[in-house]
């Protein structure tokens, strides 16, 4: 078992956390709707705000926003006891002059991912893992309720982070549901931590984790206009979370997601190999001292145009980016254009590079020693799951939405034959000639492209990203899209001054215009309701 984890390292997982940056220093009033991690503690401090009444705010949001958001899976029964604990416990630390957790009183919703050892269930969205026990909490999530954040649910995915079927929509799964895109209800959130983004975006949720191995973090914060920090594969440990490829899963978070990257970097014996090569590019003093608004000064930035500038020449969307060049370059930044990373069509098609194979490989793999390791459990194994989806029609509804990528996956052989292990070798090569060559040749601190397609890149050498929202592409309903700053291994304290200097440089970011109260809104919440089943 321990050396199957060690070999399981090496191969591919990631996870992510998703906030909005500080959006403001100071505020005249307080408003819960937008406020960062350091507003509301401030709040707290000033007693102005109790953890009781903030969990209070969101459980009405979820209550109002979720039937047609479907963003949240389950909310934690113990929520509001929590709260109280928190509370008293904020005032009796505060009392004997001690310090408080870096998220002390701070709810927060998990992927349905992540295990939790309490009264939620975690399932991937699927119902087959519906009433399995965890052994414990993953390790994330331990760090987590350390520094004193409150467990609030889970969010709605991709089942299976989308290793169910690529034919099947992102944000869908039998248990959530679809997720919508609170900017543009008709069009994608993206996934597969779909239900992560959705909430922080329309305001259920102070912070949200999510988990990446490919674009799963990246994608969706770009879609729902929220920042998305995919970290380093191994600064955060995946134990205790359902895996995919541990070879490039990871979990992440920014600005407020820079305090919770805080409290779950760093070593967990469960998932020892990696978040132990990772520890040395934790930085004394966290990561905090980067939220900088002169980070972008002297910060080398390349531009890779093709493939990731897809958009019209001369298209409100396009002047909108070329605009951000601009911003980068008068912040200090020296922009370097035209850049080319070699075997760039390779290295954006899965199934041409074979991340695809050793993907299906290693999750038929990780995934059956998550379920073996349950105390309880429908399920034991992939072959488990694909039979319960047979013997379940009702309720998986596998004639609507198939589940060919799990039957795929079931049908390899581990990551030990001679095949995956030449892949391995092939994606680790054409990282090192593609995408590090450029980084050291040119003297980058970064890469920056729109949206989110430079996943690609970051998900086969476990390289961390960071996503901002940068616009609203008005010849598309208004999506939101994202501009991505991906960079090499460790180099996260760059990234953060470069992500957190733009964002305080062009404040893109506005709430979706949903409102949760209006009874219009309501009639047309029941009305979208009825039409989608
Ligand atoms: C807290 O309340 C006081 C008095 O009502 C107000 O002056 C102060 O700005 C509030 N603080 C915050 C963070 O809202
Ligand atoms: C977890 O699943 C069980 C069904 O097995 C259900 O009764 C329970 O309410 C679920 N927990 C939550 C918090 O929704
Ligand atoms: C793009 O369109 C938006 C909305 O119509 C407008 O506010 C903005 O100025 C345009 N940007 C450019 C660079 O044309």
């Amino acid at each position: 078992m321990e050396s199957h984890h060690r070999n399981f390292s090496i191969n591919l997982l990631l996870i992510l956390i998703l906030s909005l940056f500080f959006m403001s220093a100071t505020t005249a009033s307080f408003s819960i709707k937008e406020a960062s991690i350091r507003d509301i503690q401030q709040a707290f401090l000033e007693n102005n705000l109790t953890s009781r009444k903030l969990v209070e705010f969101y459980l009405h949001e979820i209550e109002t926003l979720n039937p047609l958001l479907r963003a949240v899976i389950e909310v934690n029964p113990d929520a509001l006891d929590l709260a109280d604990k928190a509370d008293e416990e904020r005032r009796r630390i505060i009392a004997e002059g001690n310090h408080l957790g870096g998220l002390h009183g701070i709810p927060i919703l998990l992927k349905d991912t992540i295990a939790t050892k309490d009264k939620l269930n975690t399932t991937a969205g699927s119902y087959a893992l519906l009433g399995s026990v965890v052994p414990r909490d993953a390790g994330v999530v331990e760090k987590l309720r350390k520094s004193g954040a409150l467990i609030l649910g889970k969010t709605s995915l991709s089942e299976w982070a989308y290793m169910r079927s690529f034919h099947n929509p992102k944000g869908w799964s039998a248990r959530g549901g679809q997720g919508k895109n609170p900017y543009v209800l008709s069009g994608t959130p993206c996934g597969s931590s779909s239900g992560s983004a959705i909430s922080v975006a329309a305001n259920l949720v102070t912070v949200s984790l999510g988990a990446e191995t490919h674009g799963s973090i990246l994608c969706p914060s770009s879609h729902n206009s929220v920042v998305g920090i995919k970290p380093t594969v191994g600064l955060t440990s995946r134990a205790g979370v359902i895996p995919v490829a541990p070879r490039q899963d990871t979990i992440g978070t920014v600005s407020d997601a820079v305090y919770v990257l805080d409290a779950i970097v760093g070593f967990d014996q469960l998932d020892a190999g990696p978040t132990k090569a990772a520890e040395k590019y934790i930085p004394d003093g966290g990561y905090k001292q980067f939220l900088k608004k002169d980070g972008l000064t002297g910060k080398r930035i390349g531009i890779v145009r093709h493939p990731f500038f897809s958009f019209p020449h001369g298209s409100n969307i396009s002047q909108v980016f070329e605009g951000h060049f601009d911003t980068l370059r008068r912040a200090g930044a020296v922009l370097v254009d035209n850049l080319e990373i070699e075997h760039i069509e390779i290295i954006t098609n899965p199934s041409h590079s074979g991340e695809l194979t050793v993907m299906k490989a290693e999750f038929k793999q990780s995934l059956n020693i998550y379920l073996k390791e349950l105390i309880t459990s429908p399920v034991r194994s992939l072959a488990n799951v694909v039979a319960f989806n047979n013997n379940h029609k009702d309720l998986e509804k596998v004639d609507k939405f198939p589940q060919d990528m799990l039957i795929a996956a079931e049908k390899t052989h581990g990551m030990d034959g001679e095949e995956e292990r030449a892949i391995v070798q092939k994606l680790e090569r054409l990282s090192r000639d593609g995408f590090e060559k450029l980084m050291t040749e040119h003297e980058l601190d970064a890469i920056a492209t729109p949206g989110s397609d430079f996943a690609a890149v970051l998900a086969i050498g476990g390289y961390p990203g960071i996503s901002v929202p940068a616009a609203y592409d008005e010849d598309n309903d208004g999506m939101p899209i994202g501009i991505c700053f991906g960079g090499l291994r460790g180099t996260e304290p760059k990234l953060i001054e470069i992500a957190y200097a733009f964002e305080q440089a062009t404040l893109v970011r506005k709430p979706p215009s949903l409102k949760s109260t209006s009874e219009d809104e309501k009639r047309s919440i029941t009305l979208l309701l009825v039409s989608s089943q």
